[in-house]
C-alpha cells in the first residue's frame, strides 16, 4: 500500500443510522477504523463485537479495529469471529505483543500494534517486525475531537526508518486530530492510512471530507 489513504473513524459518526454513515464512505476509502474501548484502558466505553458483527453483514470495508482494551489476549478470537480484517493492541496491556501478533495472524486476521503517546517509542520498536500495521496515537486515547500531539511527527519518522531498515511493508497509520493540516505533515513524515474521525463524520459532506483531506495529504 504506497497511497495514502483515509480509515474513518466510526466513533464520530451518527450510530443511530451507522450504516448509512458507511455507505456516504464506502465509495472513497477501503478501510474502516472502529474504536472498541473498555472504560478500563482507556476512561471510555464505546462499542465491541455484537456491532462489529452486525456492521460486517453490511460491507465489505476492511475492518481496521483498534483495541483500546486491558489483557486483549482473552478476546481476540472473538473480535476475529466478528469479522475484523485487522486488530490492533496496544502493546503495553499484553505481556507479549509477539505472541500476540502471532495469534491474530494464526486466526487469519492482520495484526497491528498501537503506541500511547506518552510511551517511549522504545517500548515499541522491539515488535515493529512482528505487525502489518503500526498506529501512532497522535492523541490520548479514549475521545474523539482532540488536537494533534506535537511529537507525533518524529515518531511516524522513527518507525519509517526501522520499517525501511527491517524492509517491512507494514502501514503507518495515524490516529487522532487528523485534519486538512495535520494529515499533510503526518504523510510527510511517513504516514500512509490516517485515522480521521470528525474530520469525517463530525462534517455534513463525508464523502466531501474524506476527498479534502485526501488532497491535502497528497501536496507533500
Ligand atoms: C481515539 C480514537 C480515535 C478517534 C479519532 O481514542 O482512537 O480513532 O476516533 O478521532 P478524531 O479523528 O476526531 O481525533
Ligand atoms: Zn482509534
Amino acid at each position: 500500500m504506497n497511497d495514502i489513504e483515509i480509515a474513518p473513524s466510526i466513533l464520530s459518526a451518527d450510530f443511530g443510522v451507522l450504516v448509512d454513515e458507511i455507505r456516504q464512505v464506502e465509495p472513497l476509502c477501503r478501510f474502516l477504523h472502529i474504536d472498541v474501548m473498555d472504560g478500563h484502558y482507556v476512561p471510555n466505553i464505546s462499542i465491541g463485537i455484537p456491532v462489529i458483527r452486525t456492521l460486517r453483514k453490511h460491507t465489505d470495508m476492511i475492518f481496521d479495529c483498534h483495541l483500546m482494551i486491558s489483557e486483549p489476549e482473552k478476546f481476540i478470537k472473538r473480535f476475529a469471529d466478528a469479522g475484523c480484517d485487522y486488530i490492533t493492541f496496544h502493546v503495553e496491556c499484553t505481556d507479549d505483543p509477539e505472541r500476540l501478533c502471532r495469534e491474530i495472524r494464526d486466526l487469519g486476521k492482520k495484526p497491528g500494534i498501537a503506541i500511547h503517546p506518552n510511551m517511549p517509542m522504545e517500548k515499541i520498536m522491539p515488535f515493529v517486525r512482528c505487525a502489518d500495521l503500526i498506529l501512532i496515537m497522535s492523541v490520548i486515547p479514549g475521545f474523539g475531537g482532540q488536537k494533534f500531539m506535537e511529537g507525533t511527527l518524529e515518531r511516524i519518522a522513527a518507525v519509517r526508518a526501522e520499517l525501511d531498515r527491517l524492509g517491512s511493508d507494514a502501514i503507518i497509520s495515524v490516529d487522532g486530530g487528523i485534519n486538512n493540516d495535520t494529515a499533510r505533515m503526518a504523510c510527510d513524515a511517513g504516514a500512509r492510512l490516517l485515522v480521521a474521525g470528525n474530520a469525517v463524520f463530525g462534517q455534513e459532506d463525508h464523502a466531501g471530507a474524506v476527498r479534502d483531506l485526501l488532497s491535502c495529504a497528497s501536496q507533500s
